[in-house]
């Protein structure tokens, strides 16, 4: 924990002086912001490009309340490496005692953090993997296994289809995100197994709903003939459908949708079968990180990776007791 000008900062902030959020009074990434009595933590989140970020933006807020002991600097990089990069240089500079980094891509870590790495801030990755060339440059990482959400997605599809041809429309989160990455090479894996398998268009619809909804607008206006659309996250998922749903295309009876994620809404449409098949990916992760920062406060060693444990809904079996239970 570090020395701290909390009350002179508080007041500039009320004059206005200092880079204040004005939504939530929390100091910004440019401030020298120290704090007393704190663990202070600088999160550098990816973006609110979707349901399942909303979800794990609110589990962070949760875990690193004041309440728990926590300073929380919490910065969103709108879906961009860069604003990410100087976010992180912001924590460095404003001497936090952890950095939490939840990454947009796996590639392009290495420099920042072996500038967190030189001045001994650890590091702790979240979500999304990074592919660095030193595994020191980290302390530990926890997140979902994105290859395997795609291989089950792909096992769901062999079972439920068997022989019959699939041309598959397949929408993409963010290109060279892990999230992408797995869930695209299991489709491949899929597509290079199963000669019947076609794959009709493949577009990046970067997570959101309004792309998934303009990418499928343009398939169909293009006349493209498809039964399948494989949609990277449930966001892309809902808007795929509201542009089906519009052209007469019945979801569900017309052409199967198989989402990732499982949101509530999401899972409301997979019982009302407008979704096919859901596979999970767990966003819940304030809690993790925060065990994660005590073993650190302890002197203990974390798990260098922590995958967690995820399933899958079937819109035959999921049941209205799974969506009332469901925490997001
Ligand atoms: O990295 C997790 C993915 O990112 C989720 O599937 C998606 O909804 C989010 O934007």
């Amino acid at each position: 924990m570090k020395r701290v000008l909390l009350v002179f900062l508080s007041v500039l902030c009320m004059l206005g002086l200092a880079g204040c959020d004005g939504n939530t009074g929390k100091q910004s990434a440019s401030d020298d912001v120290h704090y007393d009595d704190y663990i202070v933590v600088g999160f550098s989140q990816v973006g609110a490009e979707s349901d399942w970020r909303a979800a794990n933006t609110v589990s962070m807020l949760d875990a690193f309340a004041e309440t728990n002991g926590y300073k929380l600097i919490f910065d969103d990089a709108q879906q961009k490496q860069e604003r990410q990069i100087t976010a992180i240089r912001n924590f460095i500079h404003q001497e936090v005692d952890y950095i939490v980094l939840a990454p947009t891509t796996e590639k392009g870590w290495d420099t920042v953090l072996g500038e967190a790495k030189a001045v001994g801030i650890p590091v702790i990755i979240v979500d999304r993997m990074i592919e660095v060339s030193d595994e020191s440059l980290f302390t530990c990482w926890v997140g979902s296994d994105f290859r395997k959400e795609g291989d089950t997605a792909v096992a769901w599809m062999e079972k439920r289809f068997g022989n019959e041809p699939l041309y598959i429309v397949h929408l993409q989160g963010n290109i060279g995100s892990s999230a992408q990455i797995g869930r695209t090479d299991g489709l491949d894996e899929g597509i290079r197994a199963n000669g019947n398998w076609n794959l009709v268009a493949r577009k990046s619809g970067e997570f959101t709903q309004a792309k998934g909804q303009e990418l499928m607008e343009e398939l169909i206006a293009q006349d493209a003939r498809f039964n399948v659309v494989y949609s990277e996250n449930d966001n892309m998922a809902y808007g795929a459908i509201d542009a089906l749903k519009a052209a007469g295309i019945r979801p569900g009876i017309d052409v199967f949708v198989i989402s990732f994620d499982s949101s509530r809404t999401a899972l409301g449409m997979t019982l009302a079968g407008e979704i096919s098949y859901n596979v999970e990916c767990n966003p819940l992760h304030g809690p993790r990180v925060q065990a994660i920062i005590g073993q650190l406060e302890a002197g203990e060693t974390p798990q260098k990776f922590t995958y967690v444990e995820e399933t899958a809904f079937d819109s035959r079996t999921i049941t209205q007791e799974v969506i009332d239970s469901r925490e997001y």
